[in-house]
């Protein structure tokens, strides 16, 4: 008997040793040959991360069987809508351009060591991401990072997600200085009472505080305006993208009609160029005059001028260790831990990528509220089922002092705002105490403009213009 538990315990040991020999065999390292980013599309090709993360998965043989099968099309469901890999490996075949929003969320589930999911790797043999093969993609992650920024971080730094703000952008300061008078100037709406600084004022942090802005005739929108400080940093303009540029962006609201509600640029150019000191001051800057275009083009060259550099969290980055508090600092360590810099990167924290509000739960059915045009969000563009309640993901520059918040304003205060993104984005209940401390954390983004911190005086009170409408 006592042979037998020998043998057999001998046995087990030869074949462990076997299948770690067959294991090592194929899930071999890339040769170092090759350039680091072949090797990582070589590594995740082997990962199978495109057979769960696009819109043409390669199904393996087992998806057709009747249980396996219906788990195996769950997996990729889910992992189609958290997030499409495509782009980022077709960039990574060429050593294209990378989205900070892929380099956050790869590094992420790396360090976590999330992916590929164990039941998928225990079957596809040399798919895991081995410690060796992790250090090859994290080590080029950081290299791509630091290239993509340029902003020469001390070393202790060089590898956080979220980046400081320039200390200027290059400027035109005839074009902004048109820009700026532009941006405060009501006769771009239909009756001459409603200037972008009407729901946009830059002593009230770029924002109104409303859950929905009043335009002309006091009409309502559907919407919660964003600010415009630091919305040069963004990739498109809007909650759903529907404008790639600030000059395409500021075209909207003047004809919008329930924002200025003026017929047509030929309206608005008609009534400015009755000033004839206005003409005079656009002329001397722009050739052809008053145009559309030239309108949009100062607007969005005052805008490059709305960013807000210096934060004490910029100056931090920066290398100074006593720009933050310990409370401050592990607010930014759980706001990386729970996956909040994954969407939430670079140097608007956001702006980057449109995301799922509701990714983890289901945000629109526990509301409460009827569902709007606006909750379609990205939707409204594409028509595309995928792109349905994606948004883009806002930054949080300055964002102690833009309440309220969501594009539908439905919360009131920022530790709201926290508590219900760690529920809903990342399937977290954070505890009071660490609520608080990411919400100190993100009082530490707030910059400066024009060497002035940025204030916000206006009432606390978010005007509810839902009681509005009674
Ligand atoms: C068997 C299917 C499967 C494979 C293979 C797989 N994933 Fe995933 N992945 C998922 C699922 C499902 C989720 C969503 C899990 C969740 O909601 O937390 C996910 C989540 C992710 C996320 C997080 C998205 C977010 O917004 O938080 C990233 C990034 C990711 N996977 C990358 C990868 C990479 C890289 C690989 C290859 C090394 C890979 N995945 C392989 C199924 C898969
Ligand atoms: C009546 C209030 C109102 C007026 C007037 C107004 N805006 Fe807005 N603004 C909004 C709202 C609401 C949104 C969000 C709309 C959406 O995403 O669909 C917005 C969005 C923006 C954005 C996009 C920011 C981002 O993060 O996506 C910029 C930039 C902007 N406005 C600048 C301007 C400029 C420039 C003007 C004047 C030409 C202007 N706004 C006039 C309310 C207003
Ligand atoms: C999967 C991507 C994703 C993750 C993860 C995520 N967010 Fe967000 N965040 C968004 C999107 C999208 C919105 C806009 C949602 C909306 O308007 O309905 C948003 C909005 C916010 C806002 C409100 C900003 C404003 O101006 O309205 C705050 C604050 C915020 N997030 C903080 C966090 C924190 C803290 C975490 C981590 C606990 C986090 N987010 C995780 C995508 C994400």
């Amino acid at each position: 008997m006592k042979k037998l538990v020998k043998w057999c315990a001998v046995l087990l040991l030869v074949a462990a040793a076997a299948m770690v020999v067959v294991y090592r065999a194929v899930n071999q390292v890339p040769s170092p040959e090759l350039p680091q980013y072949e090797q990582v599309y070589e590594i995740f090709e082997e990962g199978g991360c495109l057979s769960c993360h696009s819109s043409d998965p390669k199904l393996p043989f087992y998806a057709k069987l009747p249980v396996a099968g219906k788990i195996v099309m769950k997996d990729i469901d889910s992992g189609y809508r958290a997030y499409d890999i495509r782009p980022f490996m077709d960039a990574l075949k060429v050593d294209g351009e990378f989205s900070p929003v892929d380099l956050a969320k790869i590094e992420k589930v790396v360090l976590d060591d999330r992916m590929p999911m164990p039941k998928y790797y225990l079957v596809h043999w040399g798919s895991s991401l081995t410690e060796a093969k992790r250090e090859i993609v994290l080590g080029w992650i950081l290299k791509e990072r630091a290239e993509m920024y340029a902003d020469n971080l001390p070393e202790s730094r060089a590898g956080e997600p979220v980046r400081p703000i320039d200390s200027a952008l290059e400027v035109d300061e005839a074009k902004a200085a048109l820009g700026f008078a532009l941006f405060h100037d009501p006769r771009l709406s239909v009756d001459n009472t409603v200037s972008c600084a009407t729901c946009h004022a830059l002593e009230t942090a770029g924002v109104d505080n409303h859950q929905y802005s009043h335009g002309v005739d006091d009409q309502l929108g559907g919407v919660n305006a964003p600010t415009v400080y630091n919305a040069v940093y963004n990739f498109v303009q809007f909650w759903d993208g529907r404008a790639k540029t600030l000059a395409d962006q500021a075209a909207g609201p003047p004809l919008n009609p329930v924002e200025m509600a003026s017929e047509s640029f030929d309206q608005i150019i008609a009534k400015l160029k009755e000033d004839k000191k206005f003409v005079k001051a656009f002329y001397a800057v722009y050739a052809d005059g008053l145009t559309e275009a030239n309108i949009t083009d100062a607007i969005e060259e005052f805008e490059r001028t709305l960013i807000t550099p210096d934060s004490r969290f910029d100056q931090w980055l920066r290398g100074d260790d006593s720009a933050l508090t310990a409370e401050e600092l592990e607010g930014y360590e759980l706001f990386k831990k729970y996956d909040c810099a994954t969407c939430h990167v670079g140097q608007n924290l956001g702006g980057h990528s449109y995301e799922l509000m509701g990714l983890r739960r289901h945000y629109f059915a526990d509301r409460g509220l009827e569902l709007t045009i606006e909750d379609n969000g990205r939707y409204k563009e594409t028509q595309l089922e995928r792109d349905r309640h994606r948004f883009k993901v806002p930054g949080l520059r300055n964002v102690e002092h833009t309440w309220p918040y969501y594009h539908d304003g439905t919360r009131e205060t920022l530790e709201e705002a926290v508590r219900d993104m760690a529920i809903y984005q990342s399937d977290v209940e954070m505890t009071e105490t660490e609520i608080d401390k990411v919400v100190s954390f993100l009082k530490t983004l707030t910059g400066k403009y024009k060497g002035e911190l940025l204030t916000n005086d206006t009432s606390r009170d978010v005007i509810h213009d839902h009681d509005h409408d009674h």
